[in-house]
């Protein structure tokens, strides 16, 4: 690839600080590291930030319920989440919080400006309130029987088994999650967002932006709906930033979450000379900037968001891509079932390795789910890191090590074949770029396969017992290494500590795409060390004990409830 450099900034989705990473969540973690180690092994300026989300009323409800205050709870998870991350390779340039300064001062300029514009508006709208708490309740905090069906215990804003949307006066013997008593109605002062004029302009911008195209068919069904404008505020008491000129409104988490990402680079931009905020963040810049999220928030990313920046005098962004859920062996994660699996729990029994490469072999661009099946896992992982590509690497160093003075061949026997592999390059390149890392995972397999029957063909260990062919077992296994040593270079995105082992193996400083063009030859490499071991199915049969939480029947129900209030989404929001 020897296009211009590009400046690239890549966000993931931030996560609520109230809850640990499970597998669900590193499926984006590890799409977008993927695709930012691509980006920068091909010579881009890329800059990856990320920030924990630390607003709004889940965290202020768990924070209460722990005995701490909001800060100290999200502080906690943000050191958890940085662990985590850490340990499965997601290398953020930078790494903050929403709680900050620096997303206080984006917030409200952010608001001002739409406020200047004459796009927010004050009304006044019913709200359930628990009387005995003193606060507001979200939708999501009220719980009842379902108007329409008669379905007991349903959320304040939708059925989950008719599917109906109403709102939680509607709902039948409503009680409050919280206190668990029957809610009042109130009447409260409301901020809005005028979303519904932006009706034209946030076309256009889908137009620029390419989305996928199951996105766009999403977007078309919202316009078709008609947008409806955007309650961005809260009642006190809420963990957020105010609203200036008020004594008790905040912000709603959904408005300051996503600027959490401009603010997370201004953090960065302030330690860093080379990297410049308004260059990525106003418009008219040659600049690209892309959200990776998952497809439970699309709404807010591709329709509040960019209306909010466009209304604002920021850039919007180049492209929001969208994933699909995940399910494991099929089905919804389940804390029964073992299968809702925390990123340390996976920790401390498997390789973060063998999921990075798990996910790309499972990954396309489209918001469809993906199944981590764990049989499949092991099968995936031992057939193709293990048997197909350490194997190459292993079948010919041994000979050079102990043969040749870990000496390389001075020229390669078969230069067409490794053309073949050198030539693969802008294919897998094209398929990393458009996040279609199946296809490049599958591509790069079907060249090891082809590696590998070279060395079965010439059979360096039945030409070794001849000393006449010892010549020719070096050009071999240099052959052999160097086929290697491409398909590393083109698999350091997914699997970077594997990619590091075998360039120290190969006795060699940092990789760019393009050296998998020329091969290595004369070279003195290291001795071998195994790169990757087998992943057994013990491991797998021991993480998903280690997960199962077999004493709480509800501990399912509990799952989903923390996931659907912690979504934040409003009714009619939800992709299903
Ligand atoms: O859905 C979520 O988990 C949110 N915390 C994602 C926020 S992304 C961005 F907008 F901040
Ligand atoms: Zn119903």
């Amino acid at each position: 690839m020897s296009a211009a450099p590009r400046k690239i900034l890549v966000t993931s989705a931030l996560p609520y600080a109230n809850g640990s990473l499970h597998m669900g969540h590193l499926v984006e973690y590890i799409q977008t590291d993927v695709w930012v180690r691509f980006q920068k092994l091909c010579g881009h300026t890329c800059t990856y930030v990320c920030a924990s989300d630390a607003h709004g009323t889940p965290i202020m409800i768990k924070a209460r319920e722990l005995g701490v205050s909001p800060e100290e709870l999200t502080t906690r998870f943000s050191e958890e989440f940085v662990r985590d991350f850490d340990a499965f390779g997601v290398d953020f340039d930078n790494y903050h919080t929403t709680h900050s300064p620096e997303n206080e001062a984006l917030t409200v300029e952010m608001f001002e400006a739409l406020r200047t514009a004459g796009d927010i508006y004050t009304k006044t709208i019913e709200q359930a309130y628990d009387e005995q708490e003193g606060m507001f309740l979200p939708d999501r905090f009220v719980r009842g029987t379902c108007p329409f069906c008669k379905t007991p215990d349903q959320y304040g804003d939708a059925c989950e088994n008719c599917s109906k949307t109403y709102t939680p006066a509607d709902l039948i013997d409503p009680v409050s999650v919280i206190s668990g008593t029957a809610p009042s109605t109130r009447e409260s002062e409301h901020y809005f967002f005028k979303l519904s004029e932006y009706g034209d302009r946030l076309r256009a911008w889908m137009q620029a932006a390419t989305l996928d195209k199951n996105a766009v068919a999403k977007l078309e069904e919202w316009f078709d709906a008609g947008l409806r404008d955007w309650d961005i505020s809260r009642d006190a008491p809420y963990f957020g930033f105010r609203i200036p000129g008020t004594d008790d409104k905040y912000f709603y988490v959904w408005l300051d979450a996503p600027v959490g990402y401009p603010a997370s680079f201004r953090n960065l931009c302030d330690r860093r000379d080379d990297l410049d905020f308004d260059e990525y963040w106003r418009p008219g810049n040659d600049t690209e900037v892309y959200h990776f999220i998952g497809k439970d928030i699309m709404y807010f990313h591709m329709l509040f968001w960019p209306a909010v920046l466009e209304g604002s005098g920021f850039r919007t962004p180049s492209s929001v891509f969208a994933h699909g859920f995940l399910t494991v062996n099929g089905l919804k994660m389940s804390k029964s079932r073992g299968t809702f699996i925390k990123a340390r729990t996976y920790l401390d029994n498997l390789d973060p390795a063998y999921l990075r490469y798990y996910y790309a072999a499972k990954l396309g661009p489209s918001i469809e789910d993906i199944d981590l099946n764990l049989d499949d896992f092991v099968a995936r992982v031992n057939s193709d890191l293990i048997g197909k590509l350490v194997n190459i690497a292993s079948r010919c160093a041994g000979f050079i090590n102990k043969r040749f003075d870990s000496q390389l061949a001075g020229s390669l026997p078969d230069e067409a074949l490794f053309d073949e592999f050198a030539d693969a390059a802008d294919d897998i390149a094209g398929h990393f770029e458009s996040r279609e890392y199946s296809k490049a995972m599958r591509r790069i397999m079907a060249l090891a396969d082809k590696a590998n029957r070279y060395i079965d063909d010439r059979k360096p260990w039945v030409m070794i017992k001849d000393e006449s062919g010892l010549e020719d077992v070096q050009s071999v296994c240099t052959q052999g290494l160097n086929m290697f040593r491409s398909l590393m270079i083109y698999l350091t995105p997914v699997i970077p500590t594997v990619a590091d082992g075998a360039r120290a193996f190969l006795g060699e400083g940092e990789w760019r795409w393009n050296d998998a063009a020329t091969p290595l030859l004369s070279a003195t490499i290291n001795k071998f060390k195994p790169l990757l071991t087998r992943v057994e199915a013990k491991q797998v049969q021991r993480m998903v004990e280690q997960s199962k939480d077999t004493h709480d029947a509800g501990a399912d129900q509990q799952v989903d409830n923390a996931i659907s209030i912690n979504d934040g989404a409003e009714s009619g929001m939800r992709v299903k």
